[in-house]
């Protein structure tokens, strides 16, 4: 039977418990206590039991008792809960199911035209050329005049395109560089520029109005073309072998076209034998067995002079092609857009 004595013991449970509680120092602890006087075989539980001897009345009253207890404590447990994970986002962690698969973490690697250039660099390197950076915003000076394009030529359309002042304009091809590279060193030089460039382009398949470029520049005593038709054949050869296997065997060939270009005299454009169908004749090729693949010449005395180099000593050879386009060959890759698209279904492929 239970006396006021056995009232006093509930209402000291009730202390006890709300001490504990109050108390617990960390999430851990506090479960503890929780089941030690809310759970099955807690103290509550156990007073609950013992009330099967009681007589109805003396039951009903202690019932009525013990249920508030357990109501406040429940309350108060689960306010101390909410105080811990509130305070510690770690302990969150206690209330998640560990055996759920984990979220997948994704890891992003190097985009396919930064793959390219580092590519086409390190092909280059290995033959000697050191890279030169220059400005995406030039003056019209290097851009155009110092490139031997004058004022008023029809053929500065070709690249007089984004200004973004009367006389600071987005560069539209790294050609600049060479300028900027030979005021500082004097020959002999073998250099390469990348570069991101901006043209007045409709954008479609294979244009955009920003894409990528690599001028080279080779500068020494007795340079011909035939230098630059070597160091262009090694270039493919080893830009298109999938492996140091492969680039044993594989062969490119080149064939120059006479063509015009300002900076150059002769200038050629560059034909590359088709390396998709072996010059069968295929869709990359248009059937004709060969790709254009960039433009090329012999550095003009022009611009020699404006760049403060003696053309009565040096002669070099100069060339520039487009990174997406070579990325496009190499990949199989039918439109520009998806470069910068952001599409990782195309990104994750390379
Ligand atoms: N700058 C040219 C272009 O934007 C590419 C080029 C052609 C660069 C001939 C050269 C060159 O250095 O000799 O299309």
């Amino acid at each position: 039977m239970f006396t006021d004595m056995d009232e006093n013991e509930l209402q000291k449970i009730r202390e006890k418990a709300a001490n504990a509680l109050n108390s617990a120092a960390d999430i851990g602890t506090l479960e503890t206590i929780i089941g030690s006087y809310l759970g099955k075989e807690g103290k509550l539980s156990l007073v609950f039991r013992s009330f099967a001897s009681l007589s109805p009345e003396t039951r009903s009253v202690m019932g009525i008792k013990a249920n508030e207890i357990k109501r406040d404590l429940t309350a108060l447990a689960e306010a101390r809960r909410q105080a811990f994970v509130a305070k510690n986002g770690d302990d969150v962690a206690d209330w998640l199911d560990v055996t759920l698969p984990a979220a997948k973490l994704e890891i992003g690697h190097i985009h396919p035209l930064t793959q390219t250039i580092d590519r086409i660099v390190g092909i280059f390197h290995g033959m000697g050329f050191e890279v030169f950076d220059g400005p995406e915003i030039e003056s019209d000076w290097y851009a155009f005049d110092a490139l031997n394009i004058p004022k008023d030529h029809p053929t500065r359309d070709t690249w007089d395109s984004l200004f973004i002042s009367d006389k600071q304009v987005l560069r539209p091809h790294t050609s600049p560089g060479q300028i900027r590279y030979m005021e500082n060193h004097q020959p002999p030089l073998r250099i390469i520029l990348p570069g991101r460039c901006f043209r007045r382009d409709a954008i479609d398949a294979s244009h955009e109005i920003n894409f990528h470029h690599i001028e080279g520049l080779m500068v020494d005593k007795d340079i011909s073309v035939a230098n630059f038709k070597a160091i262009i054949e090694e270039f493919f050869r080893q830009y298109f072998a999938d492996s140091e296997k492969d680039s044993d065997r594989m062969s490119c060939i080149v064939r120059l076209r006479p063509s015009y270009f300002p900076f150059t005299e002769p200038s050629f454009e560059v034909d590359l034998g088709c390396v998709l169908c072996g010059q069968k004749g295929c869709s990359a090729c248009k059937g004709t067995g060969w790709m254009e693949i960039m433009g090329a010449g012999m550095v003009h005395p022009n611009v020699f002079a404006n760049a403060g180099v003696d053309a009565s000593v040096w002669q070099g050879f100069a060339f520039g092609m487009g990174v997406e386009r070579l990325a496009m060959i190499r990949h199989k890759i039918n439109d520009i857009r998806l470069f910068y698209d952001g599409g990782t279904n195309f990104l994750n492929q390379f």
